[in-house]
């Protein structure tokens, strides 16, 4: 099977300016001003956390209609990498559970990411656990979320997907409802495969939320084994159906020890993956003791969990050298942190609670530091070589 390029997931020639956006262009031919996250943090920070998330997107979506949104955010330099396949503009792309329904694609797309991945979506729509469910604890630019995958199911999905304008790197993170027994997880797992299949550049399996019941057991024993198979089979019948070979990645949990880690990368080698995602969310808090939140039962993201993540992704990189690829998530609030994921042996990272701290130029300060990287890398290469390194 051949590469997979932006633009060819919903077989569309290129984007599509809308009407709103048409009507502003003479207006706005030039960039207007870089818009300094600073000034708006502390308005955002003042709401509860899921009502920023709600008036940021309302604006956000606005801007974007109206063809102002790329104006107000910083460029982002060019810096292909071919990984699963996949042709990405840039190894910088935004982390599953921002944007769960895949509603605000378009506005996303137009902040420099190099992919994105919507979801934790489930078959069936849920609402989640109830509120307060997500909670700041900025003193160590952290977040606990308890959100519970709350999600208008896949078919609703489905629809905002193929809405939007977008023709760039989509994944799309799949996950089970709440209702559905442990042991039944893997007919979730398909059935959520096999809707999202054709729109998907590349689909992750999420067993590593800690706010779905039991969810995590599946990164061990049998059942592991019993979902790749499942997987494995149904993405070898939907490649007969469609005629297209859609990478599988699966995501992990930060709380595992180096026997679990082993085992899940043999595993992933065993059945066919083309990717893993380390991680999500930790369960601990030795990070954040004594601060006000953290008692919260919940996923800890931002800084406490970098150096966890860091620390997985090493382990994955010592098993599987290059034959599969690391995307590292977790705790990436700056340039720096994104160049050690990637000297651990991340070929593409992700960015979460990093954005809400730090805002859209996070996107381009990591695509600046892995750019840097791979050059100095090139450069020892053709050194080694004899000869002149030409970009
Ligand atoms: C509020 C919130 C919701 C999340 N929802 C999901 C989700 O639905 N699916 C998933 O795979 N990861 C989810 N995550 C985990 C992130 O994608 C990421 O793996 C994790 O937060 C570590 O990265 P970070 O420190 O950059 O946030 C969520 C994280 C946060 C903070």
């Amino acid at each position: 099977m051949g590469t997979i390029r932006a633009g060819q997931r919903t077989g569309q020639s290129g984007h599509k300016p809308s009407v709103s956006a048409a009507v502003a262009q003479p207006f706005l031919q030039t960039r207007i001003m870089q818009f300094p996250y600073e000034w708006a943090r502390p308005l955002l920070f003042s709401m509860e956390p899921e009502e920023a998330h709600h008036f940021t997107f309302s604006w956000a979506d606005r801007l974007q209609r109206w063809g102002l949104l790329k104006r107000l955010v910083p460029t982002v330099t060019p810096n292909p990498i071919k990984v699963m396949g996949i042709e990405f503009p840039n190894p910088v792309g935004l982390s599953a559970g921002l944007d769960k329904n895949a509603e605000h694609i378009d506005a996303l797309s137009t902040l420099g990411f190099g992919f994105l991945e919507v979801g934790t979506v489930t078959p069936r729509a849920q609402p989640g656990n109830p509120q307060p469910r997500m909670f700041r604890l900025p003193e160590r630019q952290a977040i606990i979320n308890r959100l519970g995958f709350n999600n208008e199911g896949v078919d609703a999905l489905v629809k905002n997907v193929r809405r939007s304008q977008f023709v760039g790197v989509l994944g799309i993170n799949i996950g089970k409802n709440a209702s559905t027994p442990v042991e039944q997880a893997h007919e979730d797992y398909v059935k959520a495969l096999r809707e999202v299949y054709a729109l998907a550049t590349y689909v992750t399996v999420n067993i590593s939320s800690p706010n779905t019941k039991n969810l995590r057991d599946l990164q061990g024993g049998d059942s592991l084994d019993v979902l790749l198979a499942a997987l494995r089979d149904e993405r070898r019948r939907l490649i007969d159906e469609h005629g297209v070979r859609r990478p599988l990645a699966l995501k992990i949990a930060p709380d595992l020890d180096n026997d679990q880690i082993d085992s899940i990368a043999d595993r992933l080698m065993h059945y066919g993956f083309d990717a893993v995602i380390a991680t999500n969310t930790t369960i601990t808090r030795d990070a954040v003791k004594g601060l006000p939140h953290a008692e919260e039962t919940g996923g800890l993201s931002g800084t406490p969990v970098r150096e966890m993540s860091l620390k997985v992704i090493q382990r994955l990189h010592d098993r599987l050298g290059e034959d599969l690829p690391i995307i590292g998530v977790g705790g990436i609030m700056s340039g720096a942190d994104a160049r050690e994921k990637m000297d651990a042996g991340a070929k593409l990272v992700q960015l979460y609670t990093g954005l809400i701290y730090r805002g859209p130029a996070l996107i381009g300060e990591c695509n600046e530091a892995m750019r840097l990287t791979l050059r100095e890398i090139k450069m020892k290469h053709s050194k080694r070589a004899g000869s002149s390194v030409t970009e």
